[in-house]
């Protein structure tokens, strides 16, 4: 009897007491022509911080919002993979949010970052995953007449590729065979080219705990918008969009996403709204869960199973 109870205070005591001990803290990517000390970035990251509990980071790329445009993929995901290296709280593993081409960013840093910390859950905002057929909306100033000048040379070249960011990401469907020949990002990214793939890649983007796919019902920025999730084109045309099952990506599992899909570790989510425009609601329903504290790392603490089973019901 007594002993039972000194268990069942112990086990009150563990659940009672904090487990702020560890959390798994999350990196926030920011889209083109944004940068973390903007207030969106800076109330997004916070806000998913207050509601997780966990500690949340906006990695900076260069200056933020010039290099977001003109540094090439390969190269922002280097400087992605250093930081993420050199920031102590990551080095236990973390979760990545990415939003637009930060998105891409991120899983350069998943698949190509050597020695680097474990990413545990990818939450993906209206991530260009398999591509996007036009640049995204620029508004006006001076660098749109820069892109727009790019754009009219050839996107494939050597020249537009180095010095714009979206052009590694820009799939003409009609133009397949330049976009793997001249296209120095996505192709690597995606394991689009049949004699270079990497079944390294594969195996770290499929070593994923949980990957979110977040759709905007809207998107008019991202073309189409079903790249979200992976779905996209057929190679030579325009006319339908293949959902992502009907892809070779997938069926082929150039990159893993079946695999990962196969044991349920992919959830598709489409929310209303244009590109980014995310709600508060859908933010702590689609978002916040996959920040939270891990549950097995505190049913660990707890000696009596019955009680940590009736604890994760409860929570
Ligand atoms: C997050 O919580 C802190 C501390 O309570 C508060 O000062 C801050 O305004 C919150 N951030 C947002 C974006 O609500
Ligand atoms: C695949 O990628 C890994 C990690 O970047 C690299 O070490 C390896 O050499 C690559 N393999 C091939 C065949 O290119």
């Amino acid at each position: 009897m007594a002993s039972q109870l000194l268990r069942y205070i112990a086990a009150l005591v563990v659940i009672s007491f904090p487990f702020s001990s560890y959390s798994i803290p999350f990196i926030v990517l920011h889209g083109i022509g944004d940068q973390c000390s903007n207030r969106g970035v800076k109330q997004f990251t916070e806000l998913l911080s207050n509601w997780s509990g966990s500690e949340g980071y906006c990695i900076e790329i260069g200056d933020g919002t010039w290099d977001s445009w003109v540094l090439p993929l390969q190269e922002q995901a280097g400087i992605a993979c250093e930081k993420v290296k050199q920031t102590k709280e990551l080095s236990g593993g973390y979760n990545i949010v990415g939003l637009s081409q930060g998105n891409l960013i991120g899983r350069g840093v998943v698949e190509f970052c050597e020695g680097g910390p474990p990413v545990k859950n990818f939450i993906s905002l209206g991530g260009p995953h398999a591509g996007t057929a036009s640049v995204p909306l620029c508004g006006s100033g001076i660098i749109c007449i820069l892109v727009d000048n790019l754009i009219k040379s050839e996107i494939y070249s050597d020249y537009v590729q180095a010095h714009l960011a979206p052009s590694g990401y820009l799939k003409i469907p009609t133009d397949i065979p330049a976009y793997l020949k001249g296209c120095r990002f996505l192709p690597k990214l995606n394991n689009e080219r049949p004699n270079e793939r990497n079944s390294t890649y594969k195996e770290r983007f499929s070593s994923l705990q949980k990957l979110v796919l977040i759709m905007f019902e809207h998107d008019t920025v991202l073309i189409p918008r079903e790249t979200s999730w992976f779905g996209y084109y057929p190679d030579g045309s325009f006319s339908t969009v293949l959902p992502a099952q009907q892809t070779k990506l997938y069926t082929e599992d150039w990159i893993g996403l079946k695999t990962l899909d196969d044991a349920g570790k992919v959830i598709f989510i489409s929310v209303p709204g244009n590109h980014l425009g995310i709600s508060r609601s859908d933010m702590k329903k689609h978002i916040v869960p996959y920040l939270e504290d891990e549950v097995p790392a505190r049913v660990r603490k707890l000696s009596n199973p019955r009680q940590a089973s009736s604890f994760l019901e409860h929570h």
